[in-house]
């Protein structure tokens, strides 16, 4: 089976082509390295001793696409390809509106005109905004988002599900992430973003090395038990082995619209993380305790139960396995 992997160089694409290819389905890889770089083709060949097909070039060039959809007879497409920064897409919305919106259109045209009606799509517990409970089920009705970036993932998700109802053919699975966090054991692949990190793990890792003085935890005074925020820490290898269920179970079960959170199902605090980074990585974290970041909620987890029932996935690996790994890879990174 071959899958289309868009955005297949990032963070969480590129640990879910291991965990494809481990399975020995074939890989095609579309990325325009706006936020990646081409050697990651290579790590990932080198974790998996298998080889993938590389296109450079954007999702929303259809030229490209048809070429990639006529040289490959491509069985499901996994589509990570999007831009993720909360506080960019505040600033910059219509390169957010743009890019993941009209990506994600052509791919759908281009899919259903080569009759490749599998599409596992990566959404975000940031379209279920403010709930009545901490605890997000997929029941739950979608709300306000609190960024553009937010927006586009429940649009996405609005415009897949239309999709479906107009043609029940087509199989869509929309994952809802909460916190990806770690990185591959091999130390070869993780998050390394350019320039100030806005997420919590990158930031700590920056700090950690060095390269960053001091890392601000903000908010001591929520209504939680140490009072900074609560949130659900997934591996990252976790969550590409949920996309491997989900494109499998696709496969198997066509013809279906299914969501599911994909989540450890536990929260746990900020000053939680901090401690059992310095914990395990035995050495002392430089940080202090600022004001709340604006828009941020107390607390959320999810209820990850579906995704156990109906893809037999649940979550492995622990916070101290997260915060081992993300050392281990940075650590990796800066000695080259
Ligand atoms: P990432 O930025 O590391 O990976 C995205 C990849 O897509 C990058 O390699 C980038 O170069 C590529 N890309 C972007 N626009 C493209 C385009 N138009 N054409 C071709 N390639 C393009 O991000 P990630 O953390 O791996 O996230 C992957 C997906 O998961 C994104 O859609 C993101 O919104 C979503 N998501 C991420 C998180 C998170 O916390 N990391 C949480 C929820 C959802
Ligand atoms: N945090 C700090 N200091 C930092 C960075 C983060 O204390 O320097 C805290 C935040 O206040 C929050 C927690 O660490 O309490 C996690 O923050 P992240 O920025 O890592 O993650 P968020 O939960 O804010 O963001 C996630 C995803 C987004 C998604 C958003 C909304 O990364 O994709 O949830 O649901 F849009």
């Amino acid at each position: 089976m071959k899958i289309l992997v868009t955005g297949g160089c990032g963070y969480i694409g590129s640990h879910t082509c291991v965990e494809l290819l481990n399975e020995n389905y074939e890989v095609v890889i579309i990325d325009n390295l706006s936020n990646s770089k081409e050697d990651v083709v290579n790590r990932i060949e080198q974790i998996t001793n298998k080889k993938v097909k590389f296109y450079e070039g954007n999702v929303q060039d259809e030229t490209l696409l048809k070429r990639i959809f006529e040289e490959n007879k491509i069985d499901g497409v996994i589509h990570f390809a999007g831009y993720k920064a909360v506080g960019e897409s505040v600033k910059k919305p219509l390169m957010y509106y743009e890019n993941n919106l009209e990506s994600t259109i052509t791919l759908l045209r281009i899919m259903n005109d080569f009759d490749c009606k599998n599409i596992v799509f990566s959404s975000s517990a940031t379209v279920y905004g403010v709930q009545e409970s901490p605890k997000y089920v997929e029941t739950m009705t979608r709300k306000e988002t609190s960024s553009p970036y937010g927006t586009t993932k429940s649009m996405i998700e609005k415009i897949m599900e239309d999709l479906y109802y107009s043609d029940p053919t087509w199989t869509i699975s929309l994952l809802r992430y909460f916190n990806p966090v770690g990185a591959h054991s091999s130390g070869l692949i993780g998050e390394n973003p350019n320039g100030i990190p806005n997420n919590l793990m990158p930031y700590i890792l920056k700090v950690a090395i060095g390269e960053l003085p001091e890392l601000t935890i903000f908010g001591n005074d929520y209504e939680t038990p140490d009072g900074t925020c609560i949130r659900d820490y997934i591996h990252v290898v976790d969550l590409a082995k949920g996309h491997l269920c989900a494109i499998t179970h696709a496969l198997d079960n066509k013809g279906k619209l299914h969501t599911y959170n994909l989540g450890s199902g536990h929260g746990v605090s900020v000053k939680e993380i901090v401690d059992t980074f310095e914990r395990v990585n035995n050495l002392k974290l430089n940080y202090k305790f600022g004001a709340r970041r604006e828009g941020d909620l107390p607390e959320f987890f999810a209820d990850p139960s579906l995704a156990l029932e109906e893809l037999g996935w649940k979550t492995e690996q622990s916070i101290e396995d997260m915060c081992r790994d993300a050392y281990n890879f940075i650590i990796k990174e800066t000695e080259k």
